[in-house]
């Protein structure tokens, strides 16, 4: 039944900026469980930490955004060879200075901020509200840490 009230096709173009949001967000997940891993030095534990919580939001979002695709009757990616294919987002190396892991952070949630941009300029067109309403607010979620985390960067190093 379409519950929707939305042709199938208007909503494909949406449903494959999801995906690629989708996979992108799964590759910033694994960075952010490296990083969690392999941070070393005298800002460990906070940064261990601050690694450990922002994986554990992004699983939470990565759930909500495959079951948003399910929702507009399309089908989530779900295989990593997929995932790296079209991520937007880098795999990171593991060997970083801190710094240097928090810049890759930063520079992901770039790409992260850009892909939910471009979902939310089509999914209005389509008169899809419900995604412009979970999107926009990962959105401002996202921008907020991201200023949290330029703050960090910029009180220890400059
Ligand atoms: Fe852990």
């Amino acid at each position: 039944m379409n519950y929707l009230g939305i042709e199938k096709e208007h909503l494909s173009s949406v449903a494959k900026k999801l995906n690629v949001f989708l996979a992108s967000y799964q590759i910033y997940y694994q960075n952010l469980r490296s990083f969690h891993w392999h941070v070393k030095g005298n800002n460990f534990f906070e940064l261990h930490e601050l690694f450990e919580q922002l994986y554990n939001d992004a699983k939470v979002k990565i759930d909500e955004v495959a079951e948003r695709i399910l929702t507009i009757r399309h089908k989530p990616m779900g295989n990593v060879s997929e995932y790296l294919e079209y991520s937007l987002v880098k795999e990171a190396k593991d060997i970083l200075s801190d710094k240097d892991m928090l810049t890759v952070t930063l520079s992901n949630h770039t790409d992260l901020i850009q892909c939910m941009r471009e979902i939310i300029a089509d999914a209005s067109e389509v008169h899809d509200e419900g995604t412009v309403d979970l999107i926009a607010g990962m959105l401002g979620d996202l921008e907020k840490r991201s200023w949290m985390i330029d703050s960090w960067i910029s009180r220890r190093f400059v």
